[in-house]
């Protein structure tokens, strides 16, 4: 009666690896569980999704070409809109979310085109609307831009708006830090930057007022629903993004804080369900909204509506 924070089953967002080819479902390292899906495989994945009663997903696209300016990522028949279908096929009303990046589509692994040794901003700004676009015709329900190029929360909604999809809202990955954290995810979606870092777009570790300024921009160029990644080295910032925004407030619980309770259960040092459950509930209580988690499955059964 008296509990503060209740945890519910529609506040999870389940992420899912896509590859080409046929028959293929891959165990990723470093995130035990967690696996890469083809097409034909990932049918079944999401029909045990809908099972738990759990209402999102995220998808993640991994092409089997790669090029200096990621062109498979904004291709209509690429491999992450021909999931965006296959996911609606399977149920109209599973809210499925697009990841738009370009680091898993470029050879160099940068989420933006590069120039020399470094990111262009703005010309990446184009293609990042053409990804956004694609896959807002593909049937995505929400867009969600983990770039951190400068500018693009509003140049997606211009080309939204334009290609007709006012009404989609965008998830702004709004406050995303160079984190040692996306470690696993990289190796799932092979998307390591092949020379130097991300830390030219994505937020020093140790900003949050950046963070606060950050947000507010993305709010201000339209962002419906701001991120926060990662969850729970950032709570100070969830918390700060909660007291100071009236919009949902996402928070991503990345691969490497899967990894770590993964590799600790595994060893008897932690109980696994009960830091999944406290790791969750920290990350509602300090204020978001959704979750993003890989773990979303596996506690769904548990959680009320
Ligand atoms: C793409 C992207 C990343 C993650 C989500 N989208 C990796 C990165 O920025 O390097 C990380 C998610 C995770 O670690 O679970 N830009």
């Amino acid at each position: 009666m008296v509990r503060e924070t209740q945890l519910l089953k529609q506040d999870l967002i389940y992420p899912l690896f896509v590859c080409e080819g046929e028959g293929i479902q891959e165990e990723i390292s470093g995130m035990p569980g967690q696996k890469r899906f083809s097409l034909d495989r990932l049918v079944e994945e999401v029909k045990q999704v809908v099972d738990c009663g759990l209402g999102s997903v995220i998808l993640f696209g991994i092409p089997e070409k790669k090029d200096s300016v990621g062109s498979e990522a904004w291709r209509e028949d690429g491999i992450v809109q021909r999931a965006i279908q296959t996911v609606k096929e399977i149920k109209r009303d599973i809210c499925v979310v697009g990841d738009v990046c370009l680091c898993q589509y470029t050879e160099h692994g940068h989420c933006g085109v590069v120039q020399g040794e470094s990111v262009d901003n703005d010309s990446s700004l184009e293609l990042l609307t053409r990804v956004a676009v694609s896959q807002a015709k593909a049937g995505a329900d929400i867009i969600a831009p983990s770039d951190m190029m400068d500018g693009r929360i509003g140049a997606i909604r211009q080309a939204l708006d334009a290609a007709g999809f006012a009404q989609l809202p965008i998830m702004a990955y709004g406050a995303k830090y160079a984190s040692a954290f996306y470690g696993p995810f990289r190796e799932a979606a092979q998307s390591a930057p092949k020379f130097g870092d991300r830390r030219s777009y994505q937020m020093d570790v140790a900003n949050r007022r950046e963070a606060l300024r950050e947000l507010a921009l993305d709010l201000e160029e339209g962002a419906d629903i701001l991120m926060i990644k990662p969850a729970l080295a950032y709570l100070d910032v969830i918390a700060a993004a909660r007291e100071r925004f009236d919009v949902p407030i996402a928070a991503y619980n990345v691969s490497g804080e899967y990894a770590m309770v993964c590799a600790a259960a595994a060893n008897g040092w932690l109980d696994r369900r009960a830091i999944i459950m406290e790791t969750l509930t920290a990350i509602k209580r300090a204020g978001a909204d959704l979750i993003l988690t890989y773990f979303a499955k596996e506690v769904a059964a548990d959680l009320p509506q």
